[in-house]
C-alpha cells in the first residue's frame, strides 16, 4: 500500500499529471500495487481566493504520504515567486528533500544537439545536492541602499549535508553499475569544496566497487558537451547541480522530456517535471505530457517496483520513436492522446 498525493497546481500543470495519473492507474490495477490517490488543490486559484499557500493541516496531512506527485505552479495572475517559493520550495525544505535526482537521457537521435552524440551517448544521471550550498539562503546586507552597501551569501557545507548527498550517489551508482563523478570547485572554493573532497575521498574507502573520477565544475561542462559519454553519475552541490542539470536538459532535447525527484527517504519524496506551468499554451491540450509521465515511472521506482519504472521508459521511447508525440516535439497528438497512446503500449509491454 503507498498513497500518493497529487497536486496538479496550475495551467498545463493540472493538463499533463492527468496524463501521468493515467500511466499510474493503469499500472496499479493491472499490476495490483496497491496504490491510493488524493488530490491537493494547491497553487494560484487558492491563493487568490483564500490567501493560501499550503496550510499547516496541508502539510501535516502530506506527512503521511509515501510520495508527491507535483505537476507545476506559477501564474500571470499571481507575482512571480510567489507560488514558487510559497508552494514549490516550501515542501523541498519542508520534508528536508536531500536529493535532486535528475536523469539526462536522450530517447532519440533526432533530438540531440551534438553532431555526433547519439543515445549511446547521452545517458546520465546527476544527483543534485537540494538543501545546503550557497542556497541555503544565509547572508546579508550592510549599509544596503548606500553606495558603500555590502552584500553576502555563505556556501554552506555540512559534513552531515554532504555525506548524506554522497551516500545516495554512491548507493545509486552502485545499484546501477555505473561510474560515479564528482564535480566541485574544490581548486577556489578550498574550505567548502574542500570539505567536498575528503567527504569524497573517504566514502569512496567504503565503496571500493564503485569507480570514481573528480571534474571541476567549469571542465564539466565542457566535457558534457564534448564527451557526454564518459558520464553516469554525477554528484554536485546545489548551485552547480542547478546549473549543469539545465544544461543536461538540452543535451536530452528539452524540457519536454526533463524529470526531477526531489527526495528523502526518511520522509516524503516529490516528483514533478521540470518544466513550468506554461500560461502561454494552457487549456490548449497540446502540452507534452512525457516529463511528467516520466515522473510517474520515478514514482514508482522509487516505491520498489524497478521493472515497471523500466517499461514507462520503453513506453516512452517507443512514442517517440514512432512520432506519438506532441507539435513541440514534432509531432501531431494531443496531450491526453499522448497519455492514452502511452498506456496502449504498456498494455502491448505486458
Ligand atoms: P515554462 O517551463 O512554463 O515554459 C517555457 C516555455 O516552454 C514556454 O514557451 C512553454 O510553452 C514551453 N513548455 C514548457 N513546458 C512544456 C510542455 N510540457 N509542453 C510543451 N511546451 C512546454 O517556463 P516559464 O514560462 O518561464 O514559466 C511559467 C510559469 O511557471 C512561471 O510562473 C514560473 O514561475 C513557473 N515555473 C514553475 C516551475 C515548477 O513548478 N516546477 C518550474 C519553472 C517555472
Ligand atoms: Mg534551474
Amino acid at each position: 500500500m503507498a498513497k500518493i498525493a497529487v497536486i496538479p497546481g496550475d495551467g498545463i500543470g493540472k493538463e499533463v499529471v492527468n496524463e501521468g495519473v493515467k500511466v499510474l492507474e493503469y499500472l496499479n490495477s493491472t499490476y495490483e500495487l496497491g496504490l491510493s490517490f488524493k488530490e491537493f488543490d494547491l497553487g494560484a486559484a487558492r491563493y487568490l481566493k483564500y490567501g493560501e499557500l499550503v496550510p499547516d493541516n496541508v502539510l501535516n496531512e502530506l506527512e503521511t504520504f509515501d510520495a508527491i506527485f507535483l505537476g507545476a505552479v506559477g501564474d500571470p495572475a499571481v507575482e512571480p515567486g510567489i507560488l514558487e517559493k510559497g508552494i514549490l520550495l516550501k515542501l523541498r525544505f519542508y520534508f528536508d528533500q536531500y536529493v535532486n535526482l535528475r536523469p539526462v537521457k536522450l530517447y532519440n537521435d533526432r533530438f540531440s544537439p551534438l553532431k555526433g552524440k547519439g543515445v549511446d551517448e547521452i545517458n546520465f544521471t546527476v544527483v543534485r545536492e537540494n538543501t545546503e550550498g550557497l542556497y541555503a539562503g544565509i547572508g546579508g546586507f550592510l549599509k544596503k541602499d548606500t553606495p558603500d552597501e555590502i552584500a553576502t551569501q555563505e556556501m554552506i557545507a555540512s559534513r552531515k549535508g554532504v555525506d548524506r548527498i554522497l551516500k545516495y550517489a554512491f548507493e545509486y551508482a552502485r545499484k546501477t553499475g555505473g561510474k560515479l563523478t564528482v564535480s566541485d570547485k574544490s581548486n577556489v572554493l578550498t574550505y567548502a569544496h574542500n570539505l567536498w573532497q575528503r567527504a569524497f575521498k573517504a566514502m569512496a574507502q567504503e565503496y571500493s566497487d564503485v569507480e570514481t573520477n573528480h571534474y571541476l565544475i567549469d571542465a564539466i561542462t565542457m566535457k558534457m558537451v564534448r564527451n557526454p559519454e564518459i558520464f553516469d553519475v554525477i554528484v554536485t552541490c546545489n548551485l552547480f547541480g542547478d546549473i549543469i542539470t539545465d544544461l543536461g536538459a538540452e543535451l536530452q532535447g528539452g524540457m519536454g522530456l526533463a524529470v526531477s525527484g526531489n527526495i528523502n527517504p526518511d520522509t516524503v519524496s516529490m516528483f514533478e517535471p521540470v518544466h513550468g506551468s506554461a500560461p502561454d499554451i494552457a487549456g490548449q491540450n497540446i502540452a507534452n505530457p512525457l516529463a511528467t509521465i516520466l515522473a510517474a515511472g520515478m514514482i514508482v521506482e522509487y516505491l520498489g517496483h524497478e521493472e515497471l519504472s523500466a517499461m514507462v521508459d520503453q513506453a516512452v521511447q517507443s512514442s517517440i520513436d514512432n512520432n506519438k508525440v506532441t507539435p513541440d516535439m514534432g509531432g501531431e497528438l494531443s496531450t491526453s492522446e499522448v497519455g492514452n497512446h502511452l498506456v496502449k503500449v504498456l498494455k502491448e509491454l505486458k
